[in-house]
């Protein structure tokens, strides 16, 4: 089997700072690399900026200083941000490099030479903000079909790249491998939209633009910024030179991963360039979605961007990452707001595996002086429930991200993170802990918990490098054997050595006061800050006590509504973890529910007159899960359950289901 790796990630504009869709792009391109790397393969990870062209020379003439020095200053800051961010590449390529500029000017040349680049006059349609000539016919409404700013008529002499010869060719290669353009959605659309109408021949050099890699054989050109961008890809690994090992060893890419906009050069132009210069193509281009702010693609230009600097210093990059690869389905376009980021945290950080990871420690410490107990007794069904899962979950993890379904594997791992949650509240420990001949079976329980801690951390690294040491270092864990992604996959679930001493260490993910944050609103843009003055509407505002049924809003129904309608409420089976009287109500009762694979939720409901905290610890309750929390008695509710009740006689009863049913199961 080939275990070598290339991935990259498109080279970055260095026209204004990078902003958090940028850092999603090489969020996965990294989370990638650092699988592969995990999973023993030998991997390479390119990222770098893309430099030329007029809209950065346009740029430093504003700031008065030459476009060597405007770039230099952005990348600077581009690095910097991917420190902050571990973006662990392997080398970082700059299109104004030298050993870029030959390895273009070599290809440029080569073409030229064979005959596929000739001279012609262009005439056509260009928008200068996205570096690229449109047809007639290709233009929206009169302008740039991408970015709808106005477009300039442009006539001058240039070379073209007979992109028609290959045309049939592109087709062919494109229908034959499924695989190469991922989505396949993707696929399609370059094939209906950009080939079956006909490749025209590529306008690839211009000479009005100057801040461009000159041709070396007609100097008043400069070549065509994508012709030069796409030639990173090469160039960084040494093509064309003496000291081409790196190319050798590990072209063709695996994988470019790239935004869905920019699919067309990658899948079209790019692969054309290679084949007609007798080189192997790429073996595939992942074209992922954009992260979209009230459905708009978050961009420089729509003034809509968030600043990852901002909110890695604040949440930590480790949060920033996960949420990233976790909230959007890879190739789908995802939301952004700071309120979901901030709630995943919480629910899934701070509460599903923050407290997973301190009540193991903390037993281990309070009932076993903080050494990792023997697993003494024979296992019970609860036990071998959990191993199993612990032991099955990486290999579904494997295939998920090996497919870039980052999220679904996150939720995998999730899911295990909720079943250990599920055995400490089934196992009850503290109550094993009360009678000393328990002693041999809570060695048991704690020993699984704690395995399954250390199975989570090496998991878990890929998105989120910096966490799995502070859980090792709370675990006792040194040995670098016990980190390995080959360590998950023995016979025996029990990996962990015995008598491991754990240590308590700071919360991983500290709880944080959703609303608090929204008003600091750090790195989002001032109007989505707007969010934090709009007060939420309660969902579940207890009105008159005496009124019944209590504890819920009189609903105004409509007549009918569509099926649609009714899908938009999501409804999921939850397991009470734990409950509490709100402090100074009658009325109000906080509830921790379990949604198994979906995390956990806090909510506040008004059917204290109705149900005992005590009696509530355990029941199956029907929530509305996808509810805008808001807040009752200065409590987060992010939920509502749901209860039948009658009007006159004050009656009320929780729903629930059949016996059996999942945590987090979806009702509908
Ligand atoms: N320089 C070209 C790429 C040349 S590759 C040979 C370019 N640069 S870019 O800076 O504009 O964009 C770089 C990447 O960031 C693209 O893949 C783009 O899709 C991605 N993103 C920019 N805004 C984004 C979002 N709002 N969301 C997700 N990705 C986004 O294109």
């Amino acid at each position: 089997m080939d275990r070598k790796f290339y991935i990259t990630t498109p080279i970055y504009y260095p026209s204004d700072n990078l902003h958090i869709g940028h850092a999603y792009c090489s969020t996965a391109a990294d989370s990638m690399a650092r699988f592969k790397k995990l999973t023993g393969y030998d991997t390479y990870f390119l990222t770098g900026t893309d430099e030329h062209g007029a809209k950065i020379e346009r740029k430093a003439k504003a700031q008065g200083v030459t476009p060597q020095a405007y770039v230099d200053k952005i990348v600077a800051g581009i690095k910097a941000l991917w420190k902050q961010m571990d973006i662990e590449y392997d080398d970082f390529i700059r299109t104004t490099d030298q050993r870029h500029v030959e390895c273009v000017q070599k290809v440029f040349k080569k073409l030229y030479d064979q005959g596929d680049i000739y001279k012609s006059e262009y005439e056509g349609w260009y928008c200068t903000p996205c570096e690229s000539f449109w047809t007639e016919l290709q233009l929206k409404d009169g302008k740039c079909p991408d970015c709808g700013r106005p477009v300039e008529r442009a006539k001058e002499e240039s070379y073209f790249f007979k992109m028609s010869k290959y045309q049939d060719w592109m087709i062919d290669y494109i229908q034959e491998h499924p695989d190469f353009i991922q989505p396949q959605s993707r696929a399609n659309e370059m094939i209906n939209n950009f080939l079956k109408p006909g490749l025209e021949d590529l306008c690839v050099s211009r000479t009005s633009i100057k801040w461009g890699i000159p041709v070396d054989f007609d100097p008043k050109h400069t070549v065509y910024v994508w012709v030069d961008a796409l030639t990173n890809y090469i160039s960084a690994l040494g093509y064309g030179t003496d000291h081409d090992e790196l190319y050798r060893k590990y072209w063709p890419a695996d994988v470019h991963l790239v935004g869905k906009e920019i699919v067309r050069f990658h899948s079209i132009i790019w692969p054309i360039m290679l084949h007609a210069i007798g080189e192997p193509i790429p073996k595939q281009i992942f074209g992922h979605g954009w992260l979209v702010i009230d459905g708009k693609k978050m961009g420089k230009s729509v003034g809509n961007v968030v600043d990852p600097v901002v909110l890695c210093d604040r949440y930590s990059s480790d949060a920033v990452r996960y949420f990233l690869m976790r909230e959007m389905p890879f190739g789908s376009d995802g939301e952004f707001t700071l309120r979901s980021m901030l709630t995943r945290i919480n629910a899934d950080l701070a509460n599903d595996l923050g407290n997973l990871v301190s009540r193991t420690v903390a037993m281990i410490e309070k009932y076993f002086g903080g050494e990792i107990p023997a697993p003494q007794t024979e296992l019970q069904d609860v036990d071998i429930n959990l191993q199993t899962l612990a032991q099955a979950t990486p290999a579904v993890v494997e295939t998920d991200v090996n497919a870039f379904q980052f999220s679904t594997a996150l939720t995998e791992i999730w899911k295990l993170i909720g079943e250990c949650n599920r055995y400490i509240d089934l196992t009850q420990p503290w109550v094993l802990a009360k009678n000393e001949e328990n002693k041999p079976r809570l060695g048991t329980v704690l020993y699984t918990l704690a395995e399954c801690v250390r199975r989570v951390a090496i998991m878990i690294s890929f998105v989120m490098p910096r966490t799995p040491e502070r859980i090792y270092a709370q675990l006792g864990v040194q040995d670098q054997n016990l980190k390995t992604w080959d360590s998950l996959f023995g016979d025996s679930f029990a990996v962990l050595p015995v008598g491991c001493k754990v240590q308590k260490g700071e919360a991983l993910f500290p709880r944080l006061d959703i609303e608090k944050e929204l008003a600091r609103g750090d790195g989002i843009p001032e109007d989505q800050k707007a969010e934090k003055k709009e007060e939420p509407k309660p969902a579940e505002q207890p009105k008159n006590e005496k009124s019944a049924p209590k504890g819920h809003k009189e609903p105004e129904y409509p007549e009918q509504i569509s099926i649609d309608d009714f899908f938009k409420v999501k409804l999921q089976v939850a397991r009470v973890l734990a409950c509490e009287k709100v402090e100074k109500s009658k009325k109000l009762l906080k509830l921790q529910l379990s949604l198994g694979p979906d995390g956990t939720r806090q909510v506040v409901s008004g059917i204290a007159a109705w149900y005992t905290p005590e009696e509530m610890v355990g029941k199956q309750v029907v929530l509305v899960s996808n509810l805008k929390p808001a807040k009752l008695a200065g409590i987060e509710s992010q939920g509502m359950i749901l209860c039948a009740a009658t009007e006159g006689d004050g009656k009320l009863k929780l729903m629930t289901v059949e016996e059996g049913m999942d945590d987090g199961a979806v009702i509908g």
